[in-house]
C-alpha cells in the first residue's frame, strides 16, 4: 500500500473544466468504475466534489498503467496527471469536457467488493443501505443532502445571531418533559432506582432561560421521543428551538418568517414573499380535513350536509346530525381520469381511514353518472353540483360520517388523488401558518383532557375566563404551526406567564398540586421570581431539510438514522447490557 507523502491534493474531482487544460493536478478519491481497453485503463474517480475521468496510458507511464490494471471498485487512490481535452466529450458529466492523463498512481487503500453499488439510483434495500451507511453516504445525492443540511444550519445560526439570539445548550439528562410522547429513560448509577429522561424538547429549560433574562435563545438540538416511527418521524431528531421574551405571537411569527425567507434565499435561491398566509385551525379542518394542509393543489372540501339531509340516500341523510357531516371534493376535469377500478382503489384507501365508503359522481353533458344518483331528486342533485362548483367533466367524491372520520378519510383521499395526478410537485413550496389551535384534546374513551400542545401554552385572551366550561372543545390556544407542503415543519406558542392561569390549566388537566410539584415544581418555583411574557417555536430540522432536498423520508437527511424498529442497522443499537452494568444500576430484567 502506498502513502501520500509529498503529494498534495490540488483539486476536487468535480472541479475540473476546460479552463484547467494543460494544468498538472493531483486528485485523491475512490474508484467508481474501471474499464480496461488494452493499452488504456479508464478510471472514474470520485470524491466529495464529484467524478472525473482518469486515463492510464502505457505510452504515458507504463508503471502507472500496470498498477491501474489492478484497481477495483472503491479502492482509494491518489493520481498525478495532466488535464487534457476529452476525446469523446460526455455532456452528462460536469467534468465531461476533460480527462486526466496520469503519470503517477498511488494505491492508498484497497476495498473488498462493496455490498452495495455506490451510485445514485441503485436499488439496494434500505436495510443494506443503513448497514453499510458509509458506502451509501458516498453517493453524490447523499453528499448533496448533507451539504444542504449544513447550509441550512449555517444560515440559521447566522440569521438568529444577527437578530440578537444567543445559542445556549441545555441538558440531556433531565426530568421528563411534558411533550406528550413516551420518554427514553436513563437509569442513574449514583442514585439507584432513579431515572433521568432524555428531553423530548428543551421546552422547560428555554422558558427558564427567559426567566433568567437571556431574552432571545436558540439551540440546534437533538430531541428524543419514543413513538411509532414513520417516514417523517425518528426517535431522535433535531429541532431548531427558539424562545423570545417580551413578545406576542405575531412577533415570533414575523421573526420566523424572516428566517424562512433567508433559508429559501441562501440555500435554494428562491424568493418567498412575506407575510406567509395564515389559516385558523377550524378553517384548515373544514377545508382540508387536516391541521397540516398541503396547499400545492386545491380539491377543497365542500360541506353538502344541508343539501342531502332530507334525501333518500340513508347513508347521507343519517350523517347530518351535529358532529357528523357529508363532505365532498371536486376533482376538476377528471371524470374520465379515473376508472371504476381506480375509484374502488380510492374507496379502499378511504376505508383504511375508517370511512364506510366513498361515494362518487361523474358529471357529464348528459347528467350525473353515479351509483347513488337514483337516491336524489333533480333539485337535490343540482344543488350539490352548484355548491361544489361542478361542471361537465368533473369527478366528485364524498364521505359521510362523524366529522373526525370525514376529515381523515376524505383528507387522505384528497392526497392520494393528488399523488395519482402528479400534483405532489417537489419543486413547489407552499407555506402556511395554522393558528388558533384547540387548547385541549379529549380522549374519546375516558373523556379526559390533555394539553393539545403542552400545558404551558396560553389560552386565547377571550378564553382565559372560560377555562371552567363543561365542553372545552371550543377553547383555543395561542399556538401556531408552520406547515410546508403538507408537513408540520414547526410549532410553537405563547406561554402562560401568569401563575393563576397556569394553576387553572393544571386543574383542567387533572394535575394536582403534588403531581405538579413533583413534575415541574422547579418551573413553578422559577415563575415566582419575575417572569417576562415569552413565546417561542421549534422547527423540525430534519423535516425541513427533507423537503428542501426533495426526498421522501427524513432518513435521507440523517447520517445514521434508526430503522422502522428503532434499531440502528450500522451499530446494532440497542443492545443487551452486561450483567455487571445492570448490577451497578440496581436493575433486574423482567422481560415479557
Ligand atoms: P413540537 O412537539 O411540535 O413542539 O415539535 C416541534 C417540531 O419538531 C418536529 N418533530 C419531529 N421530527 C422528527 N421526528 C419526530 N419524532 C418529531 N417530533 C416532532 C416537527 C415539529 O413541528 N417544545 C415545543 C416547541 C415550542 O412550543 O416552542 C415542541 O417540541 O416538525
Ligand atoms: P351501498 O348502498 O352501501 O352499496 O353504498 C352505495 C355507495 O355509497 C357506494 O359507492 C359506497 O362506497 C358509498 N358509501 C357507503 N357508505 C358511505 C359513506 N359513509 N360515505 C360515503 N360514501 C359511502
Amino acid at each position: 500500500m502506498d502513502n501520500i507523502k509529498g503529494m498534495k491534493r490540488t483539486h476536487y474531482c468535480g472541479d475540473l473544466r476546460s479552463s484547467n487544460i494543460n494544468e498538472e493536478v493531483v486528485l485523491m478519491g475512490w474508484v467508481q468504475k474501471k474499464r480496461n481497453l488494452g493499452g488504456l485503463v479508464f478510471v472514474d474517480l470520485r470524491d466529495k466534489g464529484g467524478i472525473c475521468q482518469i486515463v492510464f496510458d502505457t505510452d504515458v507511464d507504463k508503471e502507472a498503467f500496470e498498477k491501474a490494471e489492478k484497481l477495483g471498485s472503491e479502492y482509494v487512490i491518489a493520481v498525478r496527471g495532466k488535464v487534457s481535452e476529452r476525446q469523446s466529450k460526455n455532456p452528462n458529466m460536469e467534468t465531461g469536457d476533460v480527462e486526466i492523463f496520469a503519470h503517477e498512481l498511488r494505491i492508498l487503500n484497497e476495498s473488498q467488493t462493496p455490498p452495495i453499488y455506490v451510485k445514485d439510483g441503485d436499488d439496494a434495500s434500505e436495510a443494506l443501505r443503513l448497514k453499510y451507511r458509509y458506502l451509501d453516504l458516498r453517493k453524490p445525492s447523499m453528499q448533496k443532502n448533507f451539504f444542504l443540511r449544513h447550509k441550512v444550519t449555517n444560515t440559521v445560526r447566522k440569521y438568529l445571531t444577527g437578530k440578537d439570539f444567543c445559542e445556549i445548550e441545555t441538558p440531556f439528562l433531565i426530568n421528563p418533559t411534558p411533550e406528550g410522547a413516551r420518554d427514553y429513560l436513563v437509569p442513574s448509577r449514583v442514585n439507584q432506582g432513579k431515572f433521568y429522561a432524555l428531553p423530548q424538547s428543551p421546552q422547560l429549560f428555554k422558558q427558564i432561560l427567559m426567566v433568567a433574562g437571556m431574552d432571545k435563545y436558540f439551540q440546534i438540538v437533538k430531541c428524543f421521543r419514543d413513538e411509532d416511527l414513520r417516514a417523517d418521524r425518528q426517535p431522535e431528531f433535531t429541532q431548531i428551538d427558539c424562545e423570545m421574551s417580551f413578545v406576542e405571537a405575531e412577533d415570533v411569527i414575523t421573526m420566523i418568517e424572516g428566517l424562512i425567507k433567508e433559508i429559501f434565499q441562501e440555500v435554494m435561491g428562491i424568493e418567498i414573499s412575506l407575510p406567509i398566509k395564515q389559516m385558523k385551525y377550524d378553517e384548515a379542518m373544514n377545508k382540508y380535513g387536516s391541521d397540516k394542509p398541503d396547499l400545492r393543489f386545491g380539491f377543497e372540501f365542500v360541506d353538502v350536509s344541508e343539501l342531502v339531509k332530507d334525501s333518500g340516500f340513508k347513508v347521507f341523510a343519517d350523517a347530518t346530525q351535529p358532529g357528523k357531516s357529508v363532505r365532498g371534493i371536486n376533482i376538476n376535469g377528471q371524470a374520465d381520469g379515473f376508472t371504476r377500478k381506480q375509484i374502488t382503489q380510492l374507496e379502499e384507501h378511504a376505508k383504511t381511514y375508517r370511512a364506510k365508503g366513498l361515494a362518487w359522481m361523474k358529471v357529464t353533458d348528459e347528467g350525473v353518472t353515479s351509483p347513488i344518483a337514483k337516491f336524489f331528486n333533480d333539485e337535490e342533485l343540482n344543488a350539490i353540483l352548484e355548491k361544489m362548483n361542478a361542471k361537465s367533466g368533473d369527478l366528485l367524491l364524498f364521505v359521510a360520517d362523524k366529522n373526525s372520520v370525514v376529515y381523515d378519510a376524505l383528507g387522505q383521499v384528497r392526497l392520494e388523488v393528488a399523488n395519482r395526478l402528479g400534483l405532489l410537485d417537489k419543486d413547489k413550496f407552499e407555506l402556511v401558518w395554522i393558528t388558533e389551535f384547540p387548547l385541549f384534546e379529549q380522549d374519546e374513551e375516558t373523556g379526559h383532557y390533555s394539553a393539545a400542545h403542552h400545558p404551558f401554552t396560553s389560552p386565547l385572551d377571550e378564553d382565559i375566563d372560560r377555562l371552567h366550561i363543561e365542553d372545552k372543545s371550543s377553547l383555543r390556544a395561542k399556538a401556531y404551526d408552520i406547515v410546508l407542503n403538507g408537513y408540520e415543519i414547526g410549532g410553537g406558542s405563547v406561554r402562560i406567564s401568569d401563575p393563576v392561569v397556569q394553576k387553572k390549566m393544571f386543574d383542567v388537566l387533572g394535575l394536582d398540586d403534588a403531581t405538579v410539584d413533583q413534575r415541574f415544581g422547579y418551573l413553578m418555583e422559577a415563575f415566582k421570581y419575575g417572569v417576562p411574557p415569552h413565546a417561542g417555536l421549534a422547527f423540525g430540522l430534519d423535516r425541513l431539510v427533507m423537503i428542501l432536498a426533495k426526498v421522501d423520508s427524513i432518513r435521507e437527511v440523517i447520517a445514521f438514522p434508526k430503522n422502522q424498529n428503532a434499531i440502528c442497522p450500522l451499530t446494532n443499537a440497542p443492545n443487551i447490557a452486561e450483567q455487571e452494568q445492570l448490577d451497578e444500576l440496581g436493575l433486574a430484567l423482567n422481560l415479557k
